[in-house]
């Protein structure tokens, strides 16, 4: 059982899964046990998972009485699986349990076909690991499941980085479909669990204002530019990473895509470049990884946002489109808007806000706990 303080216990009772170390008073469990939460006064207020490392020591599964057994395991996963069945994604590739948004705290679950691709981010499910790969087995019957257990989260618990095959066999690439697109993805070394599944949604959202010559800045695979390229004369895809780039052309030759381009470049100075060789876009897209890992990275993440946007915005015909992204939790959508307001008055232009995006909708968000709203999607358009 752990006890905490009358402010862990008022997180509680606002609805965020998380109980900080320092509103934990009294712990009587190893990492990884589920455990009993009880208020300042001895009330029982739910079950959690108890980390003996991690700053989030406690991770809400149940509130009151409600046992976390294996029913409720069972019943989580089953509704996670439903909900996106009722999504009707037009995909062989998305995400199946988005932890806390599920409420499976640090669980990940991504379909890719027929294989499955895990990460247990945390003590607690990662000593269910057996009992989670049977659910699995049992509701999905994958042909393959991989753990990914290899993001740096991972040792904040105490735990190893590894990638690992957990069921059946999982081959070095797969071939999976998103709409009339097919990809090529390696579930073992790509980033995240193979693909961004994030921004398959706005992908689409990007490809219905899409036109003319776009530039896909920070492309990884080339998600955006293969969406973008059916409306546009031809598109330019930037990533730093060299294997990206070879994967960019490889893409678009699997799918009969003649006008997208890839280079292996540094987007800042890439921008900067253009700008002053007098290049001009209609569509730009900017997806950098997450520039705030953590809170004392957010000034310098910032900074960094508001150069990429500003050099966008001044690259950008008039009437053209910016579709524009943060994916840094620690930057939430209020301060995202802002640092685009500061970009646009740096850049002197005006630029219209046509929609305020998020993750896809099957990375749920709560209501309640900010940190589950990670992906900012605005899409701009250069009035003059
Ligand atoms: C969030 S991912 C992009 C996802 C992609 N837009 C998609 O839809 O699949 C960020 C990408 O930026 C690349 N990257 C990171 N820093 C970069 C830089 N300074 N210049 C160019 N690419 C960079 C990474 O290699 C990674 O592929």
């Amino acid at each position: 059982m752990a006890v905490v303080s009358a402010r862990g216990e008022r997180r509680i009772q606002s609805g965020h899964p998380w109980v900080y170390r320092s509103d934990v008073v009294e712990a009587r469990a190893e990492g990884g046990e589920t455990v009993v939460v009880l208020g300042p006064r001895r009330r029982v207020l739910g079950q959690a998972l108890f980390s003996d490392r991690s700053q989030i020591t406690l991770r809400m599964l149940t509130r009151g009485e409600r046992p976390a057994d294996d029913a409720l395991w069972r019943n989580r996963l089953e509704a996670a699986i439903r909900f996106r069945a009722s999504l009707d994604p037009d995909a062989t590739a998305y995400r199946l349990v988005h932890g806390e948004g599920d409420l499976l705290p640090s669980l990940i679950v991504d379909r890719y076909g027929e294989y499955l691709v895990v990460q247990l981010l945390s003590q607690g499910v990662d000593r269910r690991t057996g009992a989670i790969v049977a659910l699995l087995v049992d509701l999905l019957a994958p042909a393959g499941i991989l753990a990914r257990n290899d993001p740096r989260v991972r040792l904040l618990e105490g735990l190893d980085q590894h990638v690992r095959v957990l069921h059946g066999t999982v081959p070095d690439s797969v071939v999976v479909s998103d709409g009339t697109l097919e990809y090529d993805v390696d579930l073992h070394k790509g980033q995240k669990t193979g693909l961004f599944l994030d921004q398959r949604e706005n992908r689409v959202a990007a490809a219905g204002y899409a036109r003319g010559r776009a530039l896909d800045a920070f492309s990884y695979h080339g998600g955006f530019a293969l969406r973008l390229a059916g409306a546009c004369d031809e598109v330019e895809a930037l990533d730093i990473s060299a294997e990206a780039a070879v994967r960019i052309g490889a893409n678009a030759a699997r799918n009969g895509i003649a006008n997208v381009r890839a280079r292996e470049v540094n987007v800042f100075d890439e921008l900067r470049r253009l700008e002053k060789a007098g290049e001009r876009y209609d569509t730009i897209v900017l997806d950098p990884p997450a520039f705030a890992k953590n809170k004392a990275a957010v000034e310098a993440a910032l900074a960094g946002y508001k150069e990429i946007n500003l050099r966008a915005m001044r690259l950008l015909r008039p009437g053209g489109v910016l579709v524009t992204c943060s994916c840094s939790y620690n930057v939430d959508e209020p301060t995202f808007q802002a640092v685009l307001d500061h970009a646009a008055a740096d850049a002197g232009v005006t630029v219209a806000v046509l929609e305020k995006r998020m993750q896809a909708r099957d990375h749920p968000v709560l209501v309640g706990v900010p940190e589950s709203h990670y992906l900012k999607c605005f899409i701009l358009r250069r009035v003059e």
